[in-house]
């Protein structure tokens, strides 16, 4: 395999000697226009050259090299007995010297997961089947001082490598699509929309397309329901992944990471990875944000504020609430003139009536 030093040492050098880098594959990953839609993917899948690939394979590169450094001799990280990203440590960590242990919790087994833990256990990767989060917390120092090798204790990872060092892998891969906008291969996308499974690629996405100077928006669409994976949480996973470049010597430009630039969470649905081509400019680099399709957006109503939003009503956000005796206290329908009026308080009504027979009515303006 050719070895071309990553975008991210080539933009910023002080990073080549403090933040190691493995290639695992050869680069750049196709890009192609879906025929007809207006659509281009960049097929990830294809990186990767250990035998099984994909964007966890991106976040490795990083990763091993860290654990290197840090003297570790075995890694300890987590998924469902399917996990993609379980089997990728395994099978790349192997190859650099690298034991793997997993904790694995319980998912529905069909014939894809079933397959998949034959590979797993024919990766080498040593399995504890901890069943339930729960039990993963508990046995923790357990798992931990089972799978130390001598003094080293095993370098932990989160689910999906989505830790700051992980998430460089998407920090790269959005330096990668720069490059691929100035040498022609595809114009600067408006969005590249990505699945959020565990956060990583999202959040070193928005990263790296603002450090590239792109435009380009992410939007997330959340495949997993096991983790809280809002805005806000990509939001900072971005940021420490911003701080990690900073603390190891890089000066970078001003970025804006901010929570309130991010959607609201999405649901469960398909993941899809593709990128579009641009067809307007947006004013700004923004961080991700994520969107269900299956829920598209409306226009939101803007309710008066009940008694509990009323001194916040100028900026704010009217909302539901509950009194101390569990009554609803809402926000109260439109066309009362006099919003302060409404609502109770421990269950008394107050000078007037609620609409506390319609709490959905009510809903969160922005
Ligand atoms: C193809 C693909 N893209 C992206 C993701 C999301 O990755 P992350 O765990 O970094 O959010 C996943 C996993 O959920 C995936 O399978």
């Amino acid at each position: 395999m050719s070895h071309v030093s990553p975008y991210l040492h080539r933009r910023l050098p002080a990073l080549a000697e403090t933040l190691p880098h493995l290639a695992l594959s050869e680069r750049p990953t196709p890009v192609r226009e879906l025929a007809g839609l207006g659509v281009w993917v960049k097929e990830d899948g294809a990186f990767g050259s250990g035998g099984w690939g994909g964007n966890k394979v991106r976040k490795l590169e990083w990763l091993i090299p860290d654990a290197r450094r840090r003297g570790r001799r075995s890694i300890l990280t987590f998924g469902g007995l399917g996990t993609n990203w379980g089997l990728a440590t395994a099978l790349y960590g192997r190859e650099h010297g690298l034991e793997t242990a997993l904790a694995l919790v319980d998912q529905p087994v069909d014939e894809h997961v079933r397959a998949q833990l034959a590979r797993l256990e024919a990766s080498g990767a040593r399995i504890h089947r901890t069943h339930t989060k729960a039990r993963t917390l508990a046995l923790l120092p357990w798992l931990i001082a089972r799978n130390a090798r001598g003094a080293h204790p095993p370098y932990l990872l989160p689910a999906g490598g989505s830790s700051a060092v992980g998430a460089l892998g998407y920090v790269e891969a959005a330096l990668e699509i720069a490059a691929q906008v100035e040498d022609g291969s595809l114009s600067e996308p408006a969005q590249v929309v990505v699945a959020v499974g565990t956060g990583g690629t999202a959040a070193g996405l928005a990263l790296g397309l603002q450090l590239a100077g792109l435009r380009t928006r992410v939007i997330g669409v959340v495949v997993n329901d096991q983790l809280r994976l809002d805005p806000p949480v990509l939001a900072r996973l971005a940021r420490r992944t911003a701080k990690l470049l900073e603390r190891r010597g890089a000066r970078l430009p001003r970025l804006r990471l901010e929570p309130d630039m991010l959607e609201r969470p999405a649901t469960r649905s398909a993941p899809v990875t593709a990128t579009a081509p641009r067809q307007r400019r947006a004013p700004l680099p923004s961080p991700p944000r994520t969107v269900s399709p299956s829920t598209p957006s409306t226009p939101r109503r803007r309710w008066p504020a009940c008694w509990r939003c009323a001194p916040r009503a100028a900026s704010a956000t009217p909302c539901c609430s509950s009194t101390p005796t569990g009554r609803v206290s809402v926000c109260t329908l439109a066309t009362w003139p006099r919003p302060r009026r409404h609502g109770f308080i421990s269950g008394l009504p107050q000078k007037t009536r609620s609409c506390s027979s319609k709490p959905a009515l009510c809903t969160r303006r922005r």
